[in-house]
């Protein structure tokens, strides 16, 4: 081993101050960048915890100067030296060391590098692609880092939050059965068992429902889930969960509870204090004032059904759509009064875009209320609507009548984009807007195919009273869910269980699963809901969705270490990628055809 390294560091890069003058240091790093001034190299040596400026002085050291002079970006060195003060007017306040340099009396390369692809900088031009690639580099720039060491401190508070409230940390299996939680499984074949495959967990749903069976009344887990879905910019095929369950779960002191776990990973990442309760809103009040059941609350621009009025109008585009089944709703966008004839064509098409046959709009201005399509609109109608809405005079009434979902989604997608272009979450002031969203509807109609599906998952609770609907009218009844959502983002979700068997068995039959094909996929889990299982519940909370939101991160990829990209593959690895035809012979799987 060196000498150097055998007698080992003595600071950090981030460590030396003033007061360190005088002391004689070994350090070690990366050479971050080197300039020769007229005989003097200068070299900013960089680790996990900052840069130090060193000198090689052929005066201290011919031969650490001589070798400094090859020293090229990315170098790993090792170096003894003593630290000086800074001559005056040469130290650098925007740097923690920057008060200090050290003198270089002896100097090793301990690992020499290629030159990098890109600059190993904060603000890097070069393409995702290229730094996904070679993440291992990307991942030195120190705001990356910055992501991670957060987001450790995040699992801290989390692991030492509930285990103080009793939470037991227990580990369930990546090799399972298909856990429906609504995307597609990523399989895996067995090699043992010819023709039958392991599905990777969407959620550790069933296993945590079970451990209460089990009778350990609070689990938790932070774990990786599997699901292979389409990809955006909040969503990995493969992310971390921080999943809960609890027994004798009374939802008040539950809620209290996470809330409480917000609250300390709030304090322990970024020392911001929230001011639990979070306000709950319902599923419905939600979709009718957001247009979404994850609403961004910060951008204020509430919208309103309006067919009522739309329908007593002259308006005819709207009076079918209504008389259709459709919907009129309509928002008011915050001193759009003066938006160009343009910019108002750009609203028109994006709202096309998005899926509504087209946007009316309306302008408050002084005067009243101006807009090509005032003439089919009675005395006080437009009034009546802009009072709805809350439009104040200079604002830009916007209104689409459509298919209801669609006019409330094409409608709360505009929301969205307009709050954006007008910084709307910034002026609110508020920076954390968390709430909880409730009343969710348990099972959701598919058109295409003809069937319903659970809005959350198969294992939700109905409200008691809303059992016999399973009979008459299933997308009546309403779920014991709830979302938590923060600034937009659905940061978590989760719901009561069910925990009687019939009941289970009733979802599956809604879910149009016959007794046999329940019984062949979840006969374990129902038979094990006969053995004594408490009511309980619990919730699953997004860990990179939260970590995103805790740094102001873009996209999910600035949080996951090795992540995939919109394309589900890992540029750093190549995975997936092809394997010898003799392991898919030993896996049995060449040419294989499903059994009926
Ligand atoms: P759910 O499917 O709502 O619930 O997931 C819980 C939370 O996990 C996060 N999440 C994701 N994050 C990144 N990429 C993804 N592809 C992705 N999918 C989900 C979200 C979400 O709110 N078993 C239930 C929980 C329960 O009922 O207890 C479940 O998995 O932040």
């Amino acid at each position: 081993m060196s000498d150097l390294l055998s007698s080992g560091r003595t600071h950090t890069c981030g460590d030396l101050r003033a007061p360190d003058v005088g002391s004689e240091v070994v350090l070690m790093g990366w050479a971050h960048s080197s300039r020769d001034h007229g005989g003097l190299i200068f070299i900013d040596l960089r680790d996990r915890y900052g840069l130090t400026q060193v000198v090689a002085d052929p005066s201290y050291s011919e031969e650490a100067h001589a070798l400094a002079a090859r020293v090229r970006g990315e170098w790993v060195l090792a170096l003894r030296g003593q630290v000086i003060a800074r001559p005056e007017g040469m130290a650098n306040p925007n740097l923690e060391t920057g008060a200090v340099e050290v003198r270089i009396t002896e100097l090793e390369v301990l690992s020499e590098a290629k030159t990098p692809p890109f600059p190993i900088e904060d603000d890097s031009d070069a393409s995702e692609a290229i730094r996904l690639e070679y993440r291992y580099l990307d991942l030195r720039r120190p705001s990356l880092q910055k992501n991670f060491f957060l987001r450790h401190k995040a699992t801290h508070a989390i692991r030492s939050y509930l285990s103080d409230h009793k939470f037991v940390d227990i580990e369930t299996p990546v090799l399972t059965r298909s856990t429906p939680e609504g995307a597609r499984d990523y399989l895996v074949p067995s090699r043992v068992q010819k023709g039958a495959f392991f599905a990777l967990p969407q959620s550790p749903q069933m296993f945590k429902q079970i451990l209460m069976v089990s009778g350990f009344d609070r689990y938790y887990q932070i774990v990786k889930c599997f699901r292979d879905e389409d990809l955006r910019a909040d969503r990995q095929p493969e992310f971390t969960q921080i999943d809960i369950e609890c027994a004798f779960m009374n939802r008040e002191s539950f809620f209290g509870l996470m809330e409480g776990l917000m609250s300390a990973i709030w304090k322990e990442t970024i020392g911001v204090e929230l001011s639990p309760p979070f306000e709950r809103i319902s599923y419905s009040d939600a979709i009718e004032r957001y247009g979404t059941d994850r609403p961004d609350r910060r951008l204020g621009m509430e919208m309103a059904t309006i067919s009522d009025i739309a329908a007593a109008s002259e308006f005819k585009v709207f009076k079918a759509a209504i008389e259709k089944g459709g919907a009129a709703r309509a928002m008011a966008g915050p001193g759009m009064a003066e938006a160009s004839r343009k910019e108002i064509d750009g609203i028109i098409s994006r709202a096309q875009e998005l899926g509504a046959g087209g946007l009316a709009w309306v302008k408050r201005t002084e005067s009243g209320y101006e807009s090509n399509i005032a003439k089919f609109f009675a005395e006080g109608q437009l009034e009546q609507i802009g009072e709805r809405i809350g439009a104040q005079v200079g604002d830009l009434v916007m209104m689409v009548a459509d298919k209801p979902q669609v006019s409330a989604a094409v409608l709360g997608q505009l929301r969205l984009e307009i709050g954006e272009r007008l910084g709307l979450a910034e002026k609110s002031g508020k920076r954390f807007d968390f709430c909880w969203v409730l009343d969710f509807p348990l099972l959701e109609w598919d058109e295409e195919d003809k069937r319903f599906f659970a809005l959350h998952h198969p294992f939700t609770a109905p409200v008691p009273g809303d059992i016999p609907l399973f009979e008459s009218d299933p997308g009546k009844i309403r779920a014991l869910a709830y979302d938590l959502v923060l600034n937009g983002s659905e940061i978590g979700g989760g719901s009561q269980r069910i925990h009687q068997r019939e009941v289970q068995q009733k979802m599956f039959a809604a879910l149009g699963m016959d007794e046999a094909e329940a019984g062949r996929r979840f006969g374990f889990f129902m038979e094990a809901l006969e053995y004594g299982t408490p009511p309980h519940g619990g919730i699953a909370f997004g860990l990179d969705r939260i970590a995103m939101l805790l740094t102001g991160s873009p996209s999910i990829r600035d949080v996951i270490a090795f992540p995939k990209t919109q394309r589900a593959v890992c540029l750093m690895t190549g995975a997936p990628a092809t394997v010898e035809t003799t392991q898919l012979r030993e896996l049995g799987i060449q040419g294989i055809v499903a059994p009926r």
